[in-house]
């Protein structure tokens, strides 16, 4: 992989992020042993004739039913590509949320109830059952624990991500589905692979699933007081050592600890989380657990995210006839009031706006961009200080800058689609699905080498598809973006960019044979 250093030359560092050497960088996918990709690690004929291989996913949310960030879609669309093939018998567990789309919700099949045991508690728990895609998807019912709105950011959020990963443990003897491989997603679900090795392993029937767990955010990691380890979540104090970190319960470590492997989003934020830099603490757990980690590049859904059939354009297009785009550029400064200019390039951001994403950067040099013929429009929601920020800069720079305080996905393809430029100067990035999702859609993207971006996005100047740049410094990305901003001015160059940029194989094709690989690995 051509991961060159940025070009960047103004380099008044403020704080630098570690530098990887050479040596150190990482293929698209890094592996561990077990983890090839399917091809290389199961013979073909006897897959065939085997039974179906079945795997589980755990999480708090998938779309398209709910979905509140990168999370669920990787939910949807991992287990749809995996699913693909008849060897597996995908399945999908998430918590029956209010605010879960009516237009599914109605069509979800009551299939029974149990009561679920929580430490003294005994909870009702009423399953759900829908089918889409080949992946069978369960939604878990209590009324008292997720008819509130929204998924997140309540005072018992312990207790409602604890039942729902006791019921997850309970449903599979009432479904009478034992998977092979109980894959499980960020802290909400931790609990469930701590259930497995706490409680369950001792009935016979859950003996032979393997867990695996992966990290999509390690600073959301599932912190709470000691105290309630017997009392809330129902493990034993003899088990305390498995969860227990800095003087608290943290599930994701019991987690990394209790599964047989586990993953993250990038291979390069497999290597990340392993600094201080980016592990928000729990560096010396990823270390300590280091011999059963692996990286593994997300996809996007490119039948979901396609230039060519998206609804949602005022023109649709593809690689080889791009003219839509132009169209797309057109209605979207039309339709923000901007002045409607087809040279002028669009830089864009669509964000969650928190100090992560890379913000300060932005409010340091944005005026220094905005001083040149560029349009900027940003979409998102988050910390009122940023939100007040940009609104307020939007007000000083009318007819060239937009801030749109919102989150809608339907304005968000608008303008993935009439953009020029996408800025991602995230300082650090698990993954990161938007710098994707704008290439597929021919808007370049302007990314910091950190997590899925180093390993989605290459250096124009090494021949890549993007713009990025290394360290996390304002300057270096000032840079970058006039590096870009040149570009643009060159048709011929700028075509050939969009087009390379286009084509970039997104999918889930590669990465979902690699998750494969990583099960088969475990179950062999
Ligand atoms: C989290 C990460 C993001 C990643 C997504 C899906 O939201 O912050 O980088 O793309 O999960 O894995």
């Amino acid at each position: 992989m051509a991961a060159t250093k940025s070009t960047a030359k103004k380099s008044t560092t403020v704080k630098k992020a570690p530098v990887l050497k050479e040596a150190e960088k990482k293929p698209p996918v890094e592996v561990v042993p077990g983890a090839e990709p399917a091809s290389a690690s199961a013979p073909e004929p006897e897959v065939q004739v085997q039974p179906k291989k079945k795997i589980l996913f755990v999480a708090s949310e998938a779309a398209p039913f709910i979905a509140t960030g990168g999370l669920a879609e990787v939910i949807g669309s991992l287990s749809k590509a995996i699913a693909k093939d008849d060897a597996y018998d995908v399945r999908v567990i998430i918590p029956l949320y209010q605010d879960i789309k009516k237009e599914y919700r109605k069509d979800f099949r009551f299939i029974g109830n149990i009561f679920v045991p929580l430490s003294w508690r005994n909870q009702y728990c009423g399953i759900f059952e829908y089918e889409k895609d080949n992946v069978k998807f369960y939604f878990v019912d209590n009324e008292y624990y997720f008819k509130r709105p929204g998924c997140y950011g309540y005072y018992d959020d312990g207790e409602r991500f604890a039942f729902f990963c006791r019921s997850v443990m309970e449903i599979l003897s009432f479904l009478n589905f034992y998977p092979d491989i109980l894959h499980c997603h960020d802290w909400q679900a931790a609990l469930a692979a701590l259930y497995l090795k706490t409680i369950y392993c001792f009935r016979p029937e859950y003996q032979f699933i393997r867990s695996v767990f992966t990290i999509h955010n390690i600073e959301y990691q599932g912190k709470y007081s000691l105290d309630i380890l017997e009392d809330l979540f129902g493990i034993s104090n003899r088990y305390r050592y498995l969860v227990e970190y800095d003087r608290c319960i943290n599930l994701m470590k019991g987690a990394i600890e209790c599964s047989e492997r586990f993953s993250t989003v990038s291979p390069t934020y497999a290597g990340e989380i392993k600094d201080p830099y980016y592990a928000h603490g729990l560096d010396p757990i990823i270390r300590r657990n280091e011999f059963k980690l692996c990286g593994i590049l997300n996809g996007i859904d490119t039948d979901y995210y396609d230039p060519k059939k998206d609804k949602s354009l005022f023109a649709n297009y593809d690689a080889e006839d791009i003219a839509g785009k132009a169209v797309c550029k057109e209605e979207l400064q039309r339709m923000l009031n901007l002045p409607v200019k087809p040279d002028t390039p669009v830089i864009a951001m669509i964000t969650r706006l928190v100090a992560h994403k890379g913000l300060d950067l932005v409010r340091e040099v944005i005026e220094q961009v905005l001083r040149q013929d560029v349009q900027f429009i940003l979409l998102g929601t988050g910390d009122s200080a940023y939100e007040n920020y940009f609104s307020d800069l939007a007000r000083r720079y009318q007819g060239k800058v937009v801030s749109i305080i919102s989150f809608n996905s339907d304005l968000s393809r608008k303008i993935y689609s009439g953009a020029d430029l996408f800025l991602m100067p995230s300082k650090s990035e698990p993954c990161g699905l938007s710098q994707m999702i704008a290439s597929r859609y021919g808007t370049v993207a302007i990314v910091r080498e950190t997590g899925g971006l180093r390993d989605s996005i290459q250096p124009y100047g090494a021949g890549g598809n993007g713009f990025t740049f290394h360290d996390y410094n304002a300057y270096d990305m000032l840079y970058v973006i006039n590096e870009a901003l040149g570009v643009y001015r060159d048709k011929e160059a700028w075509k050939a960019l969009q087009k390379k940029a286009m084509l970039t194989d997104f999918s889930w094709a590669t990465s979902a044979k690699y998750y494969v690989g990583l099960y088969l690995g475990m179950l062999k």
